[in-house]
């Protein structure tokens, strides 16, 4: 059976493009393939984090992953940092990888912009997320398009080693589903919708009021004219509507045009309301059951068990070829 991984930085809440671009697709495919579910811990601290906020985020978003459908029956759902072998075996991919090629990733650019005091860890972070992938040669990497660069980085330091070493790695590949392609943020619908609190407007967080999500949709971006039609590049906020409630329903972007024809955006954006309204209601029902059942702690430390001996194997593998041995 091939094998699917992605995993979700316990950073800020989640979002509806967090749902979206990663954990729906992971729903959907878990009977299809082996999947790996695991919260990105150690990537969010390549950004300072409130020690005790954190602890809190990690539980949050673990109830968030079973509420959002994925079953722990099914998947291996871990916490990064309890699997040690991953951060060693970074190490000696950080080793085989350029400071320009790290250097050159578009999100370390982003964040590192007008920001003298960022982490080595913001640099060196698309590498940690290449062991996060490698360990367990997974094929499949389910993300939003913002993260494809750093599979395509994986996937580069991937050939290298096995270059020169053998055939160690497994080549993943991205995987992106075409509505999932970046959900934007309501307000400012050229930016991507981000955990990040600088716009909470126009970002959606699975745990926000039901009534504050039909709100921000009914506030959305839009544009002057009054036509219900996809295109990104002149209606951006519209067509990111549409994405919305194509991503969440079986309605495609042909269908919702020919149903809008002639009708006004707030019909529109009530409709979208709604499809999001009832997605995001029964999540927040299974994951208020969720919160505080003993069943968390448990889905992590049966999910870590396989994930550490595969972690394990493949860092022994590559340690004796690169040398690290007596
Ligand atoms: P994070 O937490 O920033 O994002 C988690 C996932 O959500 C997707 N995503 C979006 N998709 C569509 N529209 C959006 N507006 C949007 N915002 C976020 C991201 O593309 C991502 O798939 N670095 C990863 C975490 C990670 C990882 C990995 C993923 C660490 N190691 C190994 C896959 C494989 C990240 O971006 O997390």
């Amino acid at each position: 059976m091939k094998r699917l991984l992605t995993g979700i930085k316990p950073s800020g809440e989640l979002t509806l493009g967090n749902y979206i671009g990663a954990i729906k697709q992971m729903v959907a495919e878990q009977d299809n393939y082996e999947t790996f579910m695991f919260i990105a811990d150690m990537h969010a601290i390549t950004v300072r984090q409130d020690p005790k906020e954190l602890k809190e985020r990690i539980r949050k978003l673990l109830a968030l992953y079973i509420a959002c459908g994925m079953d722990p029956n099914k998947n291996k759902i871990y916490l990064q940092s309890e699997n040690e072998y991953i951060a060693s075996l970074s190490w000696i991919l950080e080793c085989h990888t350029y400071y320009g090629e790290a250097s050159r990733m578009i999100q370390f650019k982003e964040k590192s912009k007008n920001n003298e005091n960022f982490s080595v860890g913001l640099l060196t972070y698309p590498i940690l997320m290449a062991a996060d992938i490698l360990y367990c040669d997974a094929d499949y990497v389910p993300v939003g398009i913002d993260q494809v660069q750093h599979v395509e980085l994986a996937r580069d330091i991937a050939t290298r080693i096995n270059n020169v070493y053998g055939n160690i790695f497994k080549m993943p590949e991205a995987m992106v589903k075409e509505s999932a392609i970046k959900i934007k943020d309501l307000k400012d619908p050229l930016k991507k919708m981000s955990k990040s609190e600088d716009n909470p407007q126009g970002s959606i967080a699975l745990l926000d009021d039901i009534n504050v999500i039909r709100k921000k949709i009914m506030g959305a971006t839009t544009d002057s004219e009054m036509r219900i039609v996809y295109d990104m590049d002149n209606k951006p906020g519209i067509s990111n509507l549409i994405n919305i409630a194509t991503s969440l329903s079986d309605y495609s972007k042909e269908d919702i045009e020919k149903m809008f024809e002639g009708k006004n955006y707030g019909e529109f954006k009530r409709f979208v309301a709604d499809i999001v309204c009832d997605e995001i209601s029964k999540i927040q029902e299974k994951y208020n059951e969720l919160i505080n059942s003993d069943i968390l702690d448990k889905i992590l430390d049966e999910g870590i068990k396989e994930s550490r001996k595969l972690a394990k194997e493949k860092y022994d593998l590559l340690r004796e070829k690169v040398g690290l041995i007596r």
